[in-house]
């Protein structure tokens, strides 16, 4: 990847690990990073489950403001697209992914975690999308992705007020869906994810699909999408193994190889 973004991979679980030391500001550099190890975590067959993790103290602080702050119109204009669009590769992973939160996950911070299929926060997060203290709104999904996830009222609430969401009420919310002690984030994210790693990889893939195409358009052409995505499962190595194997064993105990 580079120098402040490393893809780690492990018993089919590859972690991209935010790496920019003192509160992992979302440069420029960092995005492009973060794009590529999301295109390689999508592209690896020995990856069948993503972690997005920020280390022990803190996912990340939010889009560089030192970097931004010499900004124009005309740079933000073109920039901006590709701050969403790197993002949108981690969305776009087509595994289930987990965000991993320590301590601050604030501004494209959050809108990172949000582009993940979970959330698992230690009890000492703080999560918020800040930016209106900064005079401008957030640029990398937050006013999209958020609302959601936790309804337009909230999402108004946490982005107008730009206030910090305590891990509690973060997952009342459901803005986070397991809070542990900080020093256990990555381990239950690992577990949150583990099962998946010898999973049915294709109908992971088309169940994802199916839910995240099916939430942006009307109901019926969410059922389409989904019979669509359900009838390519027919033509799976996985699926025959499935259905064999539970008429000859008993739910639950196919083989999946993945294809
Ligand atoms: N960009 C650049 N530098 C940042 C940063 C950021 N987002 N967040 C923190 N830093 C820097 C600080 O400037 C400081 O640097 P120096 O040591 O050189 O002074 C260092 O990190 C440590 O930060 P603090 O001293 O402020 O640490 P703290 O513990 O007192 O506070 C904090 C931590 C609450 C996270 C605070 O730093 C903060 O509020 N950060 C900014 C959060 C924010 O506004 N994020 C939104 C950014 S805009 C955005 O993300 C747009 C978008 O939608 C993409």
């Amino acid at each position: 990847m580079g120098d402040l973004v490393r893809l780690e991979v492990d018993g089919g679980i590859g972690t991209i690990r935010l790496d920019r030391a003192p509160m992992n500001a979302l440069s420029r550099q960092m995005q492009e990073e973060i794009r590529q190890a999301a295109q390689q975590a999508e592209a690896r067959h020995d990856i069948r489950a993503v972690i997005v993790y920020g280390g022990e103290k803190v996912f990340a602080a939010g889009a560089d403001i030192k970097e931004m702050v010499g900004w124009s119109y005309a740079d933000v204009a073109t920039e901006g697209a590709q701050l969403q669009s790197a993002f949108t590769s981690v969305a776009r992973i087509g595994k289930p992914t987990v965000a991993a939160i320590t301590g601050y996950a604030l501004g494209g911070g959050l809108e990172l975690a949000l582009c993940c299929d979970f959330r698992v926060a230690g009890d000492n997060a703080k999560l918020g999308q800040p930016e209106i203290t900064l005079g401008i709104i957030p640029g990398a999904g937050g006013t999209q992705r958020l609302p959601r996830l936790v309804g337009p009222a909230r999402a108004k609430d946490i982005v107008f007020s730009g206030r910090f969401v305590g891990a509690p009420e973060a997952l009342s919310i459901g803005l986070v869906d397991q809070v542990v002690g900080p020093d256990d984030v990555y381990e239950q994210a690992r577990a949150m994810v583990e099962r998946y790693a010898s999973g049915p990889a294709l109908a992971l893939r088309a169940a994802k699909e199916a839910i995240d195409r099916g939430l942006d358009v009307d109901l019926s052409t969410g059922l389409a999408i989904e019979r669509v995505q359900f009838a390519g499962l027919f033509a799976t190595e996985d699926r025959t193994a499935g259905m064999t194997s539970f008429i000859d064993s008993g739910p639950g105990q196919a083989d999946f190889r993945g294809r």
